[in-house]
């Protein structure tokens, strides 16, 4: 009981209604990895989920068997191996996928294409066929080329809506409103940083700018705030020395990403989050911007805002890295037989 008070009550102050309730069914792709194990258990924490069905290529039956205990209503099946894959996805409104490798101290997120463009194809391949109207959830790195990969999958299959498929980038939020609150001295629930640009590097673009509550540092102070939380990632990778990169951060900012795409699918309105997303805000085909969101995905891409002159400037400068890890994605997906 203490458990559900506490989820529920962090989930209230930053705005979630996870007390609703929803008939909604959940694929995880990757559920039994180090993100899809503590993901997994949020979700089946929540009244907006009916239905869970973890899917991934070893140790699924344990862990559903596992969390299938768990006093919530949800109901967890558990599906092992690529012949399962099909029945993972019958019939799910929303899709994470989690699946793929984490970095490694000295590697860099496009250091993971190589393995992760493959897994991702082939799971998007499987949403494409048997889930075409479905939520798409990418956790996966690297994002800035595994949404694109996403899209053309769909694209090749006849079924693209932009407006389904999301880039799961809320950790950068998540980081950016932790950092903020501490040099402030604020609650961090209170605290709403938009992170707009990509998922990688110089890429993360924090609008410190637009933070709410109102906050100004230095310009030596703002530097490096938006350093650390662009390499807030690595932060992660070299403390747990092999052992993986983030998970349990991972996890929280991925069930607030679900829970809030679930909340507008449910026709709360008002519903913000930040993602990359297809997008017409800049010169890049794919781009993260707070969204409004709505019954069908993405309703209103809300766009940048208003910049200050050092936030155009990191813009401008992370354009050309984008547009490369984009076309890369986009690449694979048309040279794959
Ligand atoms: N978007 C973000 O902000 C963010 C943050 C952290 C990590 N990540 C990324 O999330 C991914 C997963 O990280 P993790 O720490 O959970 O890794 P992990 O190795 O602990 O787990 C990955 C899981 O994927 C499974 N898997 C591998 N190939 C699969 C396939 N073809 N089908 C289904 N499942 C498959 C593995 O069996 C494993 O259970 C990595 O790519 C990592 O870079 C993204």
């Amino acid at each position: 009981m203490l458990s559900r008070l506490s989820f529920t009550t962090a989930a209230l102050c930053r705005g979630l209604s996870t007390t609703a309730q929803n008939n909604a069914s959940v694929a995880v792709l990757g559920a039994a990895g180090g993100i899809g194990q503590p993901l997994s258990l949020l979700l089946k924490n929540s009244p907006l989920v009916s239905k869970l069905s973890l899917y991934d290529i070893a140790h699924t039956p344990g862990v559903a068997a596992d969390l299938s205990h768990v006093e919530t209503r949800a109901e967890v099946t558990g599906f092992i191996g690529a012949d399962q894959l099909p029945h993972s996805l019958k019939d799910v409104d929303v899709v994470v996928i989690p699946a793929g490798v984490p970095r490694k101290p000295g590697m860099t997120r496009d250091d993971l294409f190589n393995t992760n463009a493959s897994i991702v194809a082939t799971l998007t391949e499987a949403c494409a066929k048997h889930c075409p109207e479905a939520m798409i959830c990418i956790i996966a790195n690297p994002v800035n080329s595994t949404i694109p990969i996403t899209s053309e999958v769909f694209k090749k299959h006849g079924v693209y809506n932009p407006n389904h498929i999301f880039g799961v980038t809320t950790l950068d939020i998540v980081r950016a409103n932790t950092f903020v609150a501490q040099l402030k001295g604020l609650d961090p629930a209170r605290v709403n940083v938009p992170v707009i640009g990509g998922h990688a590097g110089k890429t993360i673009i924090p609008l410190i700018s637009q933070c709410t509550p109102k906050v100004d540092f230095p310009q030596d102070q703002l530097e490096a705030l938006i350093g650390r939380i662009q390499e807030a990632g690595t932060e992660v990778v070299k403390a747990k020395d092999g052992a993986g990169s983030a998970t349990l951060s991972m996890a929280y900012a991925g069930a607030r990403f679900v829970f809030s795409l679930l909340d507008a699918m449910n026709g709360k309105e008002g519903v913000i989050e930040c993602s990359f997303v297809r997008s017409e805000e800049t010169a890049c085909p794919y781009f993260s911007t707070p969204l409004l969101l709505g019954k069908n995905g993405i309703e209103k891409n809300l766009g940048m805002g208003k910049l200050s002159p050092y936030e155009e400037k990191l813009v401008a400068g992370a354009m050309d890295e984008l547009k490369a890890s984009i076309k890369k994605g986009e690449d694979f997906v048309k040279s794959r037989k």
